[in-house]
């Protein structure tokens, strides 16, 4: 797409006279060969695509992902479509960047095996490190990304408001996320943006747990239940926290305060703020708390063509928030062998402030067991 590939070149700090992505295989796929080339469907493994100074892109790829390519073209003027056998990719490479005397490569996603490719195709090229402009490009999205994380976010608020009748005793934390992913795409998702979270009880307290078979769902647990959707490539990213009753009140203490540390962080959200202030607003309401230290990660990561798109806040980033940014907030709090609860929802940055693109209550819920 011809703007995102000028908003990159823009953004480089060493000039390059072309920019080269190039996949390997799932999932080592570079997410960026979808921000510049936006195929409705297909892995493009294997498959490289050329940005050129004046916007135009030409694309490498295999017959397997022929159909989905030439579609993208038809409605993408700027790119060229070029199928090339499995594999061979490199054969039409010193053709296509004739004269390239500095190639920018994205050195955060680029493997290795690639590289040595490259380097042998193309002897006489000096490659660039361009991640960071491609990093900052993907960072501030265009209008049709927003609306697409606005539907995935859609998708994650749904299921979430549909959790409470799903939670019964007996059921495991896997049926659990299992009827979390079916839903998502019963609304419209293509699939899961990340392996779904769902922690019954003291699993709670660690914040990437994968759910197992064997943990049910018994009267007196707290749930975190982590997920999100890609819709058309775009993720959402939504955690919930329930209880299944009877209460305890330091989990519903635990409950009020994550909330309050959420609203405090959101509070302060609009373009120009450090976004090491939006971390440090979340952690001064748990550091006030009973609950001082629990939190134990970063507040909010960028998403975009990935649920981690590249970019994350904690105490010590002073980069300043842009109109357009698009990320997550969500504070924490976990009491190792009791539980945890976290709430997460989807924000993009305003002229003046923010917008909540994840809608799905998120208040101290307690559903009769
Ligand atoms: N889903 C993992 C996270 O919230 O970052
Ligand atoms: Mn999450
Ligand atoms: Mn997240």
């Amino acid at each position: 797409m011809k703007a995102r590939v000028l908003k990159t070149f823009e953004g480089l700090d060493k000039p390059v006279d072309a920019l080269l992505i190039a996949n390997s295989v799932d999932p080592h796929l570079d997410q960026s060969f979808f921000y510049f080339f936006d195929a409705p469907s297909g892995l493009f493994e294997g498959s490289v695509a050329v940005g050129h100074p004046d916007g135009q892109l030409d694309v490498l790829t295999s017959p397997l992902e022929a159909e989905s390519a030439h579609a993208a073209a038809k409605v993408d003027p700027s790119a060229r479509v070029h199928t090339v056998e499995r594999d061979s990719a490199e054969t039409m490479l010193p053709k296509l960047l004739d004269g390239a005397a500095r190639v920018g490569l994205n050195y955060q996603e680029l493997t290795h095996a690639w590289y040595e490719r490259l380097a042998k195709a193309l002897p006489s090229v000096t490659w660039v490190d361009a991640s960071a402009a491609i990093r900052k490009a993907r960072a501030i999205k265009d209008a049709e990304e927003i609306e697409r994380l606005g539907r995935a976010a859609e998708i994650g608020s749904k299921v979430g408001r549909e959790i409470p009748s799903l939670l019964k005793p007996g059921i495991s934390e896997l049926d659990l996320a299992s009827e979390i992913e079916y839903r998502m795409n019963r609304h419209g998702a293509s699939g899961r943006s990340f392996g779904t979270i769902v922690a019954f009880g003291a699993h709670g307290a660690e914040p990437h747990y994968a759910p197992g078979a064997s943990t049910r769902l018994a009267p007196g647990s707290s749930i975190v239940c982590d997920f999100g959707a890609f819709y058309r490539r775009y993720a959402s990213d939504i955690t919930r926290s329930f209880r299944f009753g009877p209460a305890d009140p330091e989990m519903r203490e635990v409950h009020l305060t994550v909330e309050r540390a959420q609203e405090a962080a959101l509070a302060t959200i609009r373009p120009g703020v450090a976004a090491k202030d939006v971390h440090n607003a979340a952690a001064a309401v748990i550091d006030a708390s009973p609950f001082k230290g629990r939190l134990i990660h970063g507040v909010g990561h960028s998403i975009g063509l990935a649920v981690h798109d590249g970019w994350h806040y904690g105490p010590k980033v002073d980069d300043p928030l842009e109109e357009a940014m698009v990320f997550t907030v969500e504070p924490g709090i976990y009491l190792p062998g009791k539980g945890g609860v976290r709430i997460e929802d989807d924000v993009v940055v305003t002229h003046d402030g923010y917008r909540m693109l994840t809608t799905a209550p998120r208040g101290y819920l307690e559903v009769p067991a």
